[in-house]
């Protein structure tokens, strides 16, 4: 098969194997450039494993500091002249990686709120590791069919209370136009969307996971939030999702209580906008992280998936004298450098600039674009995507 970019919207629908592969060379390298993480995790369940945040989790977590790791995500391998997904891509050359490098990892692939994938899991911990001490939780979904009432529930992107207008991009042609969303229409949305992106299923798995033992003494899990600049707050942060993210967040202390009779902790990171498949999707969001990255890249401050998760680990979960750093409401900050006063003047200044005339020269659009192809695999060197890829590409521990 040969294997071409092929886009509808803000979606990719091809990804090529061997692009993937760099791209998890390419995070490892870097992992391994930053040394050993001290008293780092040893034996860790990513949800989520697959793309974004959470392959970027799993990477530090095994070449940061040697972890065995089970990774659970959803994604699709190739079939009749289809390419599979990303991440499915992803997690195949992560595999070889780690075995490779004499380290345990396994993977299942299917849905993460049913019961039957959380059981699945656990028999797998059971079977091969005995127990966990870290639990990643990093999925990003637009829907979640609820395990206990069969309801399937559909996420929103809306802003709560009125309509918002505001610039946004098509990153693929860098024509910037402005965009109204209407707000929700009743209390459905929200709930919906709490239902499918807050905290109840972390919460679901972590019960799970301790209710069947396979937490060890200390276990932590962390799962993963976001709150950005001002002026995507009407779309994000004060909108469904944020109402979401809210709920994600609180659910901590009900988190704390299941895992302190094994001396267990639960953080939410709230981790830098970047360039994911879940966040191409948002509007207004792409405009915002390209003007974003060209002022962090002019002070040398930018950083991707790989760097946010290994600062993450190294810097704040895992520190040498145990202690982490939280702000205000408990949460742990990694988009401290996003949210500096001087990177988010420049940026709301750059933002009234903003036009398609001048974008190229006043945002780093380019860059936005390179990583969005960059995460289905394309845009490597040293890859021929003329050439055939001619191989069955399979995640060596999924039948
Ligand atoms: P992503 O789309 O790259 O990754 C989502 C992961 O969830 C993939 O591994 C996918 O296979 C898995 N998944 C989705 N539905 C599933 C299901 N039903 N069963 C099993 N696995 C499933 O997303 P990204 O951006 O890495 O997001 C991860 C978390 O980080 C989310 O909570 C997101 O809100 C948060 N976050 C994202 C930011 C961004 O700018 N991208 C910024 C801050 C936080
Ligand atoms: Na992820």
């Amino acid at each position: 098969m040969i294997i071409q970019p092929r886009t509808r919207g803000f979606i990719c629908l091809t990804s090529h194997p061997q692009g993937a592969a760099q791209n998890i060379k390419n995070q490892i390298e870097y992992v391994k450039s930053k040394g050993e993480i001290a008293n780092g995790p040893k034996k860790v369940l990513v949800i989520g494993a697959s793309t974004g945040f959470g392959i970027a989790s799993r990477i530090s977590a095994a070449f940061g500091s040697g972890a065995a790791t089970i990774g659970v995500f959803f994604e699709k391998p190739a079939a009749e002249g289809k390419p599979g997904t990303a991440g499915w891509y992803n997690s195949a050359a992560f595999e070889k990686e780690a075995h490779e490098a004499g380290l345990y990892a396994k993977s299942i692939n299917g849905d993460a709120f049913s019961d039957e994938v959380k059981k699945q899991t656990i028999e797998l911990i059971k079977q091969d590791l005995g127990q966990v001490d870290l639990v990643v939780y990093s999925l990003a979904s637009p829907r979640r069919t609820h395990p206990k009432t069969g309801v399937a529930h559909a996420s929103v992107l809306k802003p709560i209370q009125e309509p918002f207008t505001n610039k946004t991009v098509d990153f693929h042609t860098g024509v910037i136009s402005d965009i109204t969303i209407q707000p929700v229409e009743n209390g459905e949305d929200i709930a919906n969307t709490v239902a499918v992106m807050g905290g109840e299923d972390w919460k679901f798995w972590i019960e799970d996971l301790k209710a069947a033992g396979v937490l060890a003494e200390g276990a932590k899990t962390v799962a993963y939030s976001y709150i950005g600049p001002e002026l995507t707050y009407p779309i994000y942060r004060n909108g469904t999702i944020g109402r979401a993210k809210d709920d994600l967040e609180g659910t901590v202390p009900a988190i704390n209580a299941i895992l302190s009779d094994i001396h267990g902790v639960s953080y939410v990171s709230v981790n830098k906008a970047l360039v994911t498949q879940s966040s191409s999707a948002i509007p207004v969001v792409p405009l915002y992280i390209s003007l974003l990255y060209k002022v962090m890249k002019e002070k040398g401050i930018h950083e991707g998936t790989i760097e946010q998760m290994q600062r993450l680990f190294a810097e704040r979960l895992y520190t040498a004298d145990g202690k982490v750093s939280l702000d205000e409401k408990g949460r742990i900050r990694v988009d401290d450098l996003e949210m500096r006063p001087d990177v988010q003047a420049e940026v709301a200044a750059l933002w009234e600039k903003a036009t398609t005339e001048n974008l190229a020269e006043i945002s780093d659009i380019e860059g936005y674009r390179n990583e969005f192809f960059n995460l289905f695999g394309f845009n490597f060197d040293g890859i021929d995507y003329n050439a055939d890829t001619n191989e069955v590409v399979g995640v060596p521990s999924i039948e």
